[in-house]
């Protein structure tokens, strides 16, 4: 706002008649919808002194503007855009670059896909994954804790390493809940996982070496790496997690999500703990541990994390609170071993400097005042009943179809399919009954050997359940839909 009024780029370099020039250019700005039907405009006296011109040339632009109906006169109020027809205008769009212009990305982006991995969430029955519930966020403690640190600070930029309360509530959090071995000083608050993979990727990616993850995996991370110019082979995973004697001898970097496996939700098991940490070790590789969602913990006790069994000093420790708290946050850290954090301190600021403060600082005293362990245990029960409705429906009235891959934790669980079922024509058919269910292929750089359902449980609450595996059910035999599927 410039004064009382919309503050618009008005310019009048050179010679000749400025009234003119002033009202081309507000018609202009009314027309294309820079200007939007309501606002006000300086008043007459203010834009003259701004642009340097006399009252009279402005007034005259504004009369002209007025008699065509661009602009309205409240006595006492000031001068308005007017109500143009035709309001609101076509969006205005940047220049185009003529073709052969030059303009030309790197040609790795051609292989990157525009969209995250499905669209699930668009449908009423939305087993999709990758969320929480944002039903059950404490948004009204959040808004308090948001409040109270939105207060005048010096204005100057934070550390790139992130607040330092956060640090610190982060450091006993993850070592009480995770057994992570971290203090204030090793936590690299982030924005969000994501942020963590590009960070190491920039430190330690070379363009053409290659970086090993999991097939199926999390396609955000393989893109992220190959978009750094990695060479990314895909390893396969099997009842125990990543199958470490198949990493290529030349991967200096291996990603993995050793918790629950991202998509299957297998843990990796102790045996394969081991052997990873111990190739890393020969190798001289980075172990990046993706420990995204196993605050959600249904039966079992979890397996120690990757980092907290590292005697070598070769493990990345990622986490989230995308799925504790809310992905729109984006809030995440990483705990790396002494040797790279310089580093990563250093890409983070020359990356987006630090992430956002008071959001930081809130996110601090909700860990602090033992709100995020109350909130965690709380939804928690909440997807442990979801969890429990979907693995029994499935085993109950699903057998001749899926065989559920077994997993205790997160918000997602995988089913193969049995030879003979279609899952890409049931998915399709389950969407045009108003189901959102991932296939196992939409996380496979390869098709799948065998294809499979991944069912999200955080966007569908425990009352839609029933009536959405009911219509999923129907998917599979469309000549059993009228009946439901056998109880
Ligand atoms: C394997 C995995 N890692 C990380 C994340 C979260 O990423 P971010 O913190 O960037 O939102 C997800 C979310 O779906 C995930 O599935």
């Amino acid at each position: 706002m410039y004064g009382r009024g919309v503050d618009l780029h008005v310019t009048l370099d050179g010679r000749g008649d400025f009234a003119a020039r002033i009202y081309r250019q507000l018609r202009d700005a009314v027309l294309d919808g820079r200007l939007r039907p309501g606002e006000r405009l300086p008043p007459t006296r203010e834009l003259a002194r701004r642009l340097d011109v006399s009252r009279n040339t402005v007034a005259a632009a504004y009369d002209r503007l007025t008699a065509e109906g661009f602009l309205v006169g409240r006595v006492g109020a000031g001068t308005f855009v007017g109500a143009v027809p035709g309001h609101p205008p076509p969006a205005r769009k940047s220049p185009e670059a003529p073709a052969g212009s030059g303009l030309r990305p790197r040609r790795l982006w051609e292989s990157i896909p525009d969209r995250e991995y499905g669209e699930e969430h668009a449908y009423p029955y939305d087993f999709g994954v990758g969320v929480p519930d944002g039903r059950l966020f404490p948004l009204e403690t959040w808004r308090r804790l948001l409040g109270r640190e939105l207060r005048p600070r010096v204005a100057g930029y934070g550390e790139p390493e992130g607040h330092a309360g956060l640090r610190a509530a982060i450091a006993r959090h993850v070592g009480v809940a995770r057994s992570v071995r971290a203090g204030a000083d090793d936590i690299l608050v982030t924005q969000g996982a994501q942020q963590a993979l590009d960070l190491i990727g920039r430190v330690l990616v070379e363009p053409g070496s290659c970086v090993a993850v999991e097939e199926p995996g999390y396609p955000p991370a393989r893109q992220l790496f190959q978009s750094l110019g990695a060479r990314v082979v895909g390893v396969p995973v099997d009842g125990e997690g990543l199958d470490v004697a198949a990493i290529p001898s030349s991967a200096r970097l291996v990603y993995t999500t050793p918790s629950h496996q991202f998509p299957l939700g297998t843990p990796m098991s102790l045996a394969r703990r081991t052997a990873l940490l111990g190739w890393a070790e020969r190798r001289g590789a980075v172990v990046v541990e993706d420990d995204y969602d196993s605050e959600f913990r249904f039966s079992d006790r979890p397996l120690e994390p990757l980092q907290s069994l590292d005697r070598g000093g070769r493990v990345i420790y990622v986490g989230t609170f995308a799925k504790t708290m809310l992905p729109t946050l984006r809030l995440g850290f990483l705990v790396a071993p002494a040797a790279l954090r310089p580093v990563l301190r250093k890409a983070k600021r020359l990356t987006d400097r630090h992430g956002e403060w008071y959001t930081q600082a809130a996110l601090a005293r909700f860990i602090d005042d033992g709100l995020l362990a109350r909130h965690v245990r709380k939804v928690s029960r909440e997807y442990a009943g979801r969890h429990e409705r979907i693995v029994a429906t499935l085993e109950r009235d699903f057998a001749d179809w899926l065989e559920l891959v077994p997993s205790a934790a997160g918000l997602h669980l995988c089913a193969r399919a049995r030879p003979g079922v279609d899952v890409d024509d049931v998915r399709r058919r389950a969407r045009a009954a108003g189901v959102g269910v991932q296939a196992l292929g939409d996380f496979c750089a390869q098709a799948p050997t065998q294809p499979g359902l991944v069912v999200g449980y955080g966007a569908i609450s425990l009352d839609r359940i029933d009536e959405g595996l009911r219509r999923l059910a129907s998917c599979f035999s469309p000549d059993r839909s009228a009946a439901g599927p056998p109880r």
